[in-house]
């Protein structure tokens, strides 16, 4: 049974891809499954927490005893986020946030042309990096995919964004990340330190992941 340590406290996750819209009809994403995500929602409500979930669109029912926000595009993660980690005090950013989106969506389908085409894409707001510039007492938690120099990395996403930890997961590993039951996660702190943890359950990746932020949150808050 999972201990209720979390009673009273207020947790935001965000899951799943964006859809970034180049018409009414065609957009760039990505494989997400969501599944991450709505693991550390379940665990966190099954720990007594307040849980709200904004989620990108993924084929999972929302879970029973959670605020579900479902979104499409990462500007309207980015309202549903920021608007309800006003009074969190953990959030956790597993979405597969887009980079870019078009520059500009069109109302209507576009007619397909002879020959190449070309969309101008342009940055979307990174959500993380700016709940870390008014982070207050809050904790923070990112997820990052990497290819390589994969701890160096992470660790230079946390000071640049303010994140207290980053789950580092690795996009080539058979049956982890995207899609897959499972996780194979490196915990990666700000100074660089890091722990592997072993091949585990999303589940279980979302039990260890809120331990260490409920002892950071406790800390935080000198209890
Ligand atoms: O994409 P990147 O590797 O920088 O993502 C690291 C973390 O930042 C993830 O937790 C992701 O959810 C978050 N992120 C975000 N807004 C973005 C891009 C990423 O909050 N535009």
């Amino acid at each position: 049974p999972s201990p209720r340590d979390l009673e009273g406290v207020k947790v935001v996750v965000s899951a799943g891809p964006t859809r970034e819209y180049l018409d009414p009809v065609r957009f760039i994403s990505n494989p997400s499954s969501g599944k991450m995500g709505f693991a550390v929602a379940g665990e966190a409500r099954d720990r007594g927490a307040d849980v709200t979930l904004v989620t990108g669109p993924v084929n999972l029912p929302d879970p029973p005893g959670v605020e579900v926000v479902r979104i499409e595009t990462a500007l309207d993660l980015r309202d549903a986020v920021v608007g309800a980690a006003r009074d969190a005090d953990v959030v956790v950013m597993t979405a597969a946030v887009a980079d870019y989106r078009a520059a500009q969506r069109s109302d209507e389908k576009q007619a397909k042309v002879a020959g190449d085409v070309t969309i101008h894409l342009t940055p979307n707001p990174d959500i993380l990096a700016e709940l870390g510039a008014q982070k207050g007492e809050r904790v923070l938690v990112g997820f990052a995919m990497e290819t390589h120099a994969g701890v160096e990395r992470a660790a230079l996403k946390a000071r640049r964004k303010n994140a207290d930890f980053i789950l580092l997961n690795y996009p080539t590993r058979e049956g982890t990340a995207f899609g897959g039951d499972d996780n194979e996660v490196t915990l990666v702190r700000p100074d660089g330190s890091s722990e592997d943890w072993p091949r585990l359950s999303k589940r279980e990746v979302a039990r260890r992941l809120l331990d260490e932020a409920a002892r950071l949150y406790a800390e935080r808050r000198g209890m």
